[in-house]
């Protein structure tokens, strides 16, 4: 158990990391958001910015947040050298104390999950109030953990217990809620099965 607070934490765990971000989209995202039409994206912990990099070279305008200057950093210089630092925004929040203006036609939480407490249930119902009318709701988490990731502070939901957290009304209709197996790949190559919640919401017209 540690009693640094997310920002410390975090900031830490990017400054530590040498390596380049290998530039991947989230899988999910892709399979997601490939076919939406380009609108105003934000991405909630967007940690080095390979998503919101990929979603501006699909031609949306997007916001990453996160609570590390340093991966913020890293993620403007990265979105410079991909050609698309006109689309892209990056915000520095704790989301526990902030969050960003506007809405979105896209908002993501994309394994947006920290040893930290932090009242993150409340920062994705925020998130979902973000979400413009006929927008998408994009969440995927850890459901169970890799052998080699850091170790939760609390155990994971099931699915359902997360969508039940987020409080959707009956203005959401579901793309896709579920917790599909994903073999996962870990920092010397090894791999094991591993399980992700999904949920895919969309808003109704207003
Ligand atoms: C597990 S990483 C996931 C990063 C990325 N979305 C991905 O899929 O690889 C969680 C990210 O959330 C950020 N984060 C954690 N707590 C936060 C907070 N309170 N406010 C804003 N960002 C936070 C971290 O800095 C980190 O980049």
């Amino acid at each position: 158990m540690t009693n640094q607070t997310s920002e410390q934490f975090w900031e830490q765990r990017y400054q530590n990391m040498t390596g380049t971000p290998n530039g991947r989209p989230t899988a999910k995202l892709v399979e997601y958001a490939a076919d939406l039409p380009a609108g105003r994206a934000l991405d909630l912990g967007c940690s080095r910015g390979d998503d919101v990099i990929w979603l501006a070279s699909r031609g949306w305008q997007a916001t990453g947040v996160d609570i590390s200057a340093t991966a913020l950093g890293v993620a403007a210089e990265r979105a410079k050298g991909a050609g698309v630092s006109d689309r892209v925004r990056w915000e520095r929040h704790d989301l526990a104390e902030s969050f960003p203006a506007g809405e979105f036609e896209l908002v993501t939480a994309l394994y947006f999950q920290s040893p930290i407490a932090f009242p993150r249930a409340e920062v994705l119902r925020r998130a979902a109030a973000a979400v413009a009318p006929r927008g998408v709701f994009l969440l995927v988490e850890h459901s169970t953990a890799a052998p080699w990731s850091f170790k939760s502070t609390t155990p994971f939901s099931t699915v359902e217990e997360t969508l039940a957290s987020l409080e959707l009304d009956e203005n959401w209709e579901p793309i896709f809620i579920g917790a599909p197996a994903r073999q996962a790949k870990g920092p010397h190559g090894e791999t094991a099965e591993v399980l992700d919640n999904v949920v895919v919401m969309r808003k109704r017209a207003a």
